[in-house]
């Protein structure tokens, strides 16, 4: 029996999430027949999490971009896929129909081939939220190149790292990018990056803000000169090219518990079927719903829920340049008011900080075409899911919870809006085709319900991680080796009495700060780097706006002239090594760090001291000095 596409009902969801885990073969061959494929699988699903090797519909062959706008051009042709709200509401919006957005693809997939993009090359985009965004993913998409898009707030120097890791030849940018008051010299930070790359062949340059930038010769070209030549051409259609359904199709750097971020690989095929399903089953879409996801595109979110899952939909997804604050905290509303937004999918850093901003912002704000609300990224705490429901769903919104990674590709567990019920702070229930497990340190699963362990899933979904680029070993030990036979998330998990989940946090040395993903470790080398810091050791701490702040104890040799001038260069240190996302919140200077004997710095000691523990520090007792820590203790940031 075929299974519908979209699950409608609770006892629907009850009968197929069965089905699902006794047959995933069947229920998977079925769903992966709603798309358009060049030719069928051979072979649904071939797996093992030991190496791990990991292949879905093998031998299908397809174009992702066939799926996302050609499919729907002969239905849909003129409605909106796209709509791009400015970052300044002075500006106009744009709309792109599905048939406008067929041509520009095309268009410049005929600009990427003329500069000498091919099938497989690596191409970063590195963008500001422009309609040009989405267009450029495509076209890479449209010619088999594989995407790397960084997001717009790392440094040169994290730049250079990504592009390094993956061998970039082509870059697509622009000359700044607009973000509330600020105006972000984009094309300036690629040309600092591109100091050690060069093997970066061809930059592609998009005019948006008009500030002043240096065009090299021969490397260097504006997005504009290359459409004309491609109009010149008689804008020919690009034929997509047919790949197969385990080739790459794009790469996303994130971090891990190491120093240096890991390039997260996903494939055509089930990266395709997998967003799309979840797409469609979590946020219930009905066609001509209005999708608004306020991630920025150099996220998984922004790939997965902007673009790919809803273009494949045939849904129309709106793409906003701005912050949520400026000119003011009612522009979100402001949006949903005027494009007629009915799902709006946000982070809970968003919403926290719009609700510090009190009901004033809300105030003739209508608001009455929304459906589906919804979260991500990080665990949302009671007050602020309470005012999301109340104040912008007017209760009768479903708010859904979506628990998911860069490395799964889509969301693992949600309630589907409507459909399976919600409770406040819970992600719920996984989707059909999602098997979580609990295991405790040694790897046990821990079975019943009102129980707590480490996230693993023991069965792979179509968009699982496929590798880390360049280095398939440390994809096995990040994720594959923690566990025998399961895929291990990084997250703390409590389920409770009816089953639902609910995600505490990362157990990793992973922070989770407004909802982006840090490494301590990255951090401390960042803060390294300074001259005069000796050592220093990273942690998180409870903060109410940003989930998490960053707390930074450093060693430093110098004499102290002015400590505030001295944390104020290292804060401005770790901006130019990562991006501003990673500026330690707090920086305290100690002589020393607790370690044991063996020189292992003993975090959890310094992350009870960051969160505001006095007294219950637990054992401490295999500790080298343990004098230090009433050091710390007393010299405490608060
Ligand atoms: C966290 C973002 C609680 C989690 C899509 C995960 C969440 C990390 C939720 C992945 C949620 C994501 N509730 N925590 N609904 N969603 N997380 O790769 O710690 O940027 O491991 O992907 O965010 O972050 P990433």
């Amino acid at each position: 029996m075929p299974f519908s596409f979209q699950i409608r009902s609770l006892d629907e969801y009850t009968h197929v999430y069965e089905q699902s885990i006794r047959e995933p073969e069947t229920f998977w061959d079925s769903i992966a027949a709603n798309f358009s494929w060049r030719k069928t699988w051979d072979k649904v699903l071939e797996w093992n999490f030991r190496e791990p090797n990991i292949k879905w519909f093998l031998n299908g062959k397809l174009n992702i971009t066939e799926n996302c706008i050609d499919r729907h051009l002969k239905d849909k042709a003129d409605q909106p896929a796209l709509i791009w709200e400015p970052n300044n509401p002075s500006e106009d919006h744009r709309v792109i129909t599905y048939s406008e957005l067929y041509f520009k693809v095309n268009q410049f997939a005929n600009v990427l081939r003329n500069n000498g993009v091919k099938k497989g090359d690596r191409v970063c985009v590195y963008m500001g939220m422009v309609p040009e965004l989405p267009i450029a993913i495509l076209a890479c998409a449209r010619i088999g190149a594989i995407h790397s898009v960084i997001f717009g707030g790392f440094s040169a120097n994290s730049i250079t790292d990504r592009l390094q890791d993956a061998q970039v030849e082509y870059i697509i940018t622009c000359d700044g990018a607009y973000r509330g008051a600020k105006d972000i010299p984009l094309k300036n930070i690629i040309d600092d990056a591109l100091v050690s790359c060069p093997f970066v062949k061809k930059v592609i340059v998009l005019q948006r803000t008009g500030t002043a930038v240096s065009m090299i010769k021969g490397r260097d070209v504006w997005w504009a000169d290359e459409i004309e030549i491609v109009e010149q051409m008689g804008n020919p259609v690009f034929v997509a090219e047919e790949m197969d359904a385990e080739d790459v199709l794009f790469i996303l750097y994130t971090s891990g518990s190491t120093g240096k971020p890991k390039g997260v690989v996903h494939t055509c095929g089930g990266y395709m079927v997998y967003a799309t399903y979840s797409f469609v089953n979590v946020f219930q879409y009905q066609p001509g719903d209005i999708f608004f996801c306020t991630a920025d595109i150099g996220w998984i979110t922004g790939h997965s829920y902007i673009i790919y899952g809803p273009l494949c939909a045939g849904a129309t997804s709106l793409m906003f340049e701005g912050i949520p604050t400026w000119p003011d905290a009612g522009r979100f509303w402001d949006i949903i008011d005027k494009h007629k937004v009915n799902s709006f999918y946000t982070a809970p850093t968003a919403i926290r900080s719009l609700m510090a901003n009190g009901l004033e912002p809300l105030k003739d704000k209508d608001l009455s075409t929304l459906k589906v609300l919804g979260t991500v990224g990080e665990p949302i705490n009671e007050e602020a899911w309470h005012w999301y429901d109340e104040h912008i769903g007017k209760k009768h919104c479903p708010i859904v919870d979506t628990w998911w990674q860069t490395e799964t590709g889509g969301i693992m567990i949600s309630n589907l809006a409507g459909v399976t019920p919600s409770k406040p702070a819970h992600a719920t229930l996984p989707l059909p085709g999602i098997q979580p497990v609990l295991v405790d340190e040694k790897g046990n699963e821990i079975e019943g319900n009102g129980v707590s362990g480490n996230l693993c899933i023991k069965f792979p979904w179509p968009s699982i991680i496929r590798t880390t680029y360049g280095d398939h070993e440390r994809c096995r030990l990040n994720y594959f080796a923690a566990y025998p036979n399961l895929y291990f998330t990084g997250d703390g998990c409590l389920r409770d009495e009816d089953g639902n989940y609910r995600i505490t946090g990362r157990v990793d040395d992973v922070l989770n700060v407004s909802g982006h993903r840090i490494g301590t470790a990255e951090v401390e080398n960042a803060i390294n780097m300074h001259t005069g810091v000796v050592e220093s050791a990273v942690v998180g701490y409870p903060h109410d706006l940003k989930g998490q702040g960053i707390y930074a104890y450093v060693i430093f040799d110098n004499t102290l002239h002015d400590p505030d001038l001295t944390r104020k260069d290292i804060a401005a240190t770790v901006s130019r090594i990562i991006g501003p996302i990673a500026r330690p919140d707090k920086i305290q200077f100690v002589n020393g760090l607790p370690k044991t004997r063996s020189g292992k710095i003993m975090r959890r000691i310094l992350r009870k001291i960051a969160e505001g523990e006095t007294t219950n520090l637990g054992d401490t007792t295999t500790l080298l000095d343990p004098i230090v820590v009433n050091e710390i203790k007393e010299g405490k940031i608060n």
